[in-house]
């Protein structure tokens, strides 16, 4: 079997998020020879500013493309690498559309146009799986931006004499991202006019990419089996919820694994000092020294609660800002280090409660990954009180580098810590539900309550650095979910 996944982020190349980690993981898995899977593996993905200068590997090929968009035709070119045996990846180069300073905005305005650049690169992907020699079997989208892969596959079979084209999956990594513009953009697809409708893509009378793939997917994943469930109800399905609860029978949730080559705190070259479950002493070298590149006094006595995100409604950080103010404002004895950037309001919340309180509370507004490494192996608790959340990775990162996490139990939190109250024996963070700063805040003194008891404290730790979220396991569900495409 050959898979092509298509991506608007691929880590390390280009990343905002939590997507640029999965597609790359599950890629490197399921080529194996890890997972002794061995499917041949591609990846299509935009070549965005500065990649090919970072990656020498990265050449150009003599594969040149000249898509209609609209009236006009845009050319482009396809870069290559092969990190191993069984995974190609292919960059498409259009420096019109990507040689830009970010992926989707600049200054947190949506580039306007959005929707030519990623129907550009879907139409460039199609271009890949239809005329590769050995082309993909299966063709795995990702999110809104290659959300009308599936229908222009389809388009291309009944019009263009396109046999073969790949079965598609269309995974959901944020439902709350459409990728929904005026109906006029149809225009810039290729398709007849008549193929928007509300069975395809017409969504409140715009043209809606997320809701073209969920139409028109073979098979319909998320990263989570909880987000699987909550997405067909009114409170978490962003109006798609119906469409959705049509395709119940078509609609998996998987839950994201880690790249434990990327975070494994014994061989991490970020860290100050390697450590383990078996052997986890380093990791007091770990937070002292983050303390003093943070600016906050080195006290191994208190406990570092941390938090790293898009500053934005669905982290919580309103949240984070008013408990962790309501908590030392009352005295409580705790550090809290936080790096993100997203919205100007929470990140100067965040910039005025580190000022408000220099010696326990340390903002880096930026985006860092070295510090975010850093940052998980140095702290003792890790806050993710998200409104939603799809998957969720940095919890997965926190048990692996022994920061506890603390959850709102939604998404893929629920299914990846386990609270005491559920299971004791083999508990590996705290759970709370509502979505309060109260809640919160309970949720944080149980934290202090844990602090107080070393036992139970390592105990919890221990099973959360021992717990496997590999991606040996989680790519088996996709390719038992690839076979059954293929035998439809
Ligand atoms: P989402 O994709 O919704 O943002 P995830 O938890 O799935 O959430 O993934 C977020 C990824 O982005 C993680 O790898 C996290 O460490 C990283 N990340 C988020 N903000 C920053 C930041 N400011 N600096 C470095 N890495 C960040
Ligand atoms: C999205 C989600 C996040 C998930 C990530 C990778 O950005 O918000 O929860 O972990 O995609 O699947």
């Amino acid at each position: 079997m050959h898979v092509l996944l298509a991506t608007s982020e691929l880590n390390p190349y280009s990343k905002t998020g939590g997507l640029a980690d999965m597609v790359s993981a599950l890629a490197r898995a399921l080529a194996g020879p890890a997972t002794g899977a061995g499917l041949k593996v591609s990846v299509v993905t935009p070549l965005y500013r500065g990649v090919a200068e970072a990656h020498p590997g990265i050449e150009p090929t003599s594969w040149r493309l000249a898509i209609p968009l609209g009236d006009g035709l845009v050319e482009g070119r396809f870069h290559c690498c092969k990190p191993s045996a069984n995974l190609t990846l292919w960059f498409v180069e259009q420096p019109g559309f990507f040689d830009r300073a970010g992926l989707y905005n600049e200054s947190n305005r949506d580039y306007a146009d959005n929707a030519a650049r990623f129907i550009f690169l879907s139409r460039a992907a199609l271009i890949l799986a239809r005329h590769l020699p050995d082309p993909p079997t299966v063709l795995h989208c990702h999110d809104w931006q290659t959300g009308l892969i599936p229908i222009l596959a389809r388009h291309a079979r009944l019009q263009a004499g396109w046999t073969q084209p790949p079965r598609t999956v269309f995974t959901i990594h944020n439902l709350a991202f459409q990728g929904s513009f005026p109906a006029s953009t149809w225009g810039l697809t290729g398709l007849p006019s008549d193929w928007l409708h509300l069975e395809s893509a017409l969504h409140f009378e715009r043209v809606n990419f997320l809701k073209a793939g969920l139409t028109q997917a073979q098979a319909i994943t998320t990263v989570s089996p909880t987000y699987a469930q909550e997405i067909l109800t009114p409170e978490y399905g962003c109006g798609l919820e119906g469409l959705l609860l049509k395709r119940y029978n078509d609609l998996s949730g998987i839950l994201n694994g880690v790249d434990y080559e990327e975070w494994n705190s014994a061989s991490d070259p970020a860290l100050p000092a390697a450590f383990s479950a078996g052997d986890p002493a380093g990791k007091a070298v770990c937070k002292a020294t983050l303390q003093r590149e943070l600016g906050l006094p080195d006290r191994s006595d208190v406990p570092l609660f941390a938090n790293i995100s898009r500053l934005t409604d669905q982290k919580g950080s309103s949240l984070l800002v008013e408990t962790v103010r309501a908590l030392l404002d009352a005295g409580e004895s705790l550090q809290f280090a936080l790096l993100g950037s997203g919205e100007k309001a929470l990140e100067n919340a965040f910039r005025d409660l580190a000022k408000r309180f220099p010696d326990q509370v340390a903002a880096r507004i930026g985006f860092d990954p070295a510090l975010s490494h850093r940052i998980e192996a140095g702290a003792d608790f890790y806050l993710m009180p998200s409104r939603f959340e799809p998957c969720g990775l940095n919890q997965l990162y926190s048990l692996r580098y022994g920061a506890i996490p603390i959850v709102r139990a939604t998404g893929g939190l629920k299914d990846s810590v386990v609270d005491p109250r559920d299971n004791a024996a083999q508990a590996t963070g705290i759970q709370f539900a509502p979505y309060s700063a109260t809640a919160l805040q309970k949720a944080m003194m149980k934290a202090l309550a844990l602090w107080q008891e070393p036992a139970w404290l390592r105990h919890i730790r221990h099973n959360g650095m021992t717990a496997d979220f590999s991606w040996e396991k989680q790519s088996a569900e996709y390719i038992a979910l690839y076979d059954s495409v293929c035998r439809e």
